[in-house]
């Protein structure tokens, strides 16, 4: 790590690995992360435990799953060059952090937690009940507190979580810092997403079944394209629509050029274009996004190796950054296995 890396503040985030990205996660965070790279001094982890945390039943797709986050994250051009890419489980230290950080972490805390409350309504095809589930966002504050992250780049729905790895800090840091303070305090930084609508007008979102993947194809995508809602006003190629209310309208703000955008919004209201025509361009935009990271991918599916020595090598230096934290801890609780006699003892 060169002396500039080491001044600059240290970014942590993560995404549980549920398999191939989809544009939502691309505008919700990949494209954001990219652009971080050249600021901070990034760790991104392919958080593999969190997604056991509800896919505990089945683990024949772990590791898969785990390769296919990580292929996605070089095609949208995470640098292994510039940032810390790895698989959480591959850092235990990450597990025994959790251990400690559980010991100090009240119950009232993580089961008053929005996220908690909420999967636990509302899925009901798996046992949530599980010490692991509600532990959720205390391994989250141990992925972000073992590199002593200062900022977390997240979507909103993932506040609660920092606000309380915050709070974990804090009651470390009481109870632990008297010699000066172990952990920082991490800030959250908003991801200001646009919503990105699926091909049914929801949110895109892989349980809606609605996704545009990265890895699509051209032809699938503009198939997909071709079956998305459009502004229900517009039942006919003569009545006029309103691209505010459609979430192909939608795609092209997001991803269209504003020469396409002045066509969309001239030619829909007035009826002088075609909703078939329409999405043909938002999927050219999307063609045009899409086809180098595609490339760039290609490399990595030929020889999977490469991938996994690059996430070796990563995996390697969080070990060695997530260890120097692990000393502090031991020392700042009095745990470290150095020797001490009692003559150094009594003179701190
Ligand atoms: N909980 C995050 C999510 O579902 C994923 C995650 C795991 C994470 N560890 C993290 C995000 C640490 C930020 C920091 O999106
Ligand atoms: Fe939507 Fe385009 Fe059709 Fe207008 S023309 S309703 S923006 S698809």
């Amino acid at each position: 790590m060169t002396a500039s890396t080491k001044l600059r503040k240290r970014v942590l985030s993560g995404m549980r690995s549920t398999g191939k990205l989809h544009l939502g996660n691309y505008v919700g965070a990949l494209d954001n992360w990219v652009r971080m790279q050249d600021e901070y001094q990034c760790f991104f982890e392919v958080a593999d435990w969190h997604a056991l945390t509800t896919d505990y039943a089945d683990t024949s797709r772990v590791k898969e799953n785990s390769l296919e986050v990580a292929l996605d994250w070089f095609a949208a051009g995470l640098d292994p060059e510039k940032s810390v890419i790895f698989i959480q489980s591959h850092v235990p230290a990450h597990a025994e952090l959790h251990l400690l950080f559980s010991m100090i972490t009240p119950l009232g805390w993580l089961e008053r937690v929005p996220t908690y409350k909420e999967q636990r309504e509302n899925i009901k095809d798996k046992d949530l009940g599980t010490y692991g589930f509600l532990g959720y966002p205390v391994l989250q504050s141990a992925d972000i507190l073992i590199y002593k992250a200062e900022v977390v780049p997240v979507g909103e729905d993932q506040v609660a979580h920092i606000e309380l790895t915050r709070e974990i800090a804090r009651r470390f840091n009481s109870f632990y810092g008297q010699r000066g303070d172990v952990f920082p305090e991490p800030q959250s930084l908003l991801t200001l997403a646009p919503k990105l609508p699926g091909t049914d007008g929801r949110k895109m979102s892989k349980s809606y079944g609605n996704t545009i993947l990265l890895t699509d194809p051209e032809a699938v995508v503009r198939q997909k394209l071709k079956t998305m809602v459009t502004d229900p006003a517009r039942v006919r190629r003569s009545d006029p629509g309103n691209p505010d209310v459609c979430p192909v309208g939608d795609l092209h703000k997001i991803f269209s050029d504003r020469a396409t955008m002045d066509k969309v919004n001239v030619g829909c209201r007035s009826a002088g274009i075609g909703c078939i025509e329409c999405k043909s361009w938002a999927a050219d935009a999307l063609v045009q996004l899409l086809h180098p990271m595609q490339e760039r991918r290609k490399k990595f599916e030929e020889n999977p190796r490469l991938a996994w020595d690059i996430l070796e090598a990563g995996t390697a230096r969080a070990r060695q950054a997530a260890a120097e934290t692990m000393d502090d801890v031991r020392e700042a609780m009095g745990m470290s296995l150095a020797y001490e006699s009692p003559a150094a003892k009594g003179a701190k």
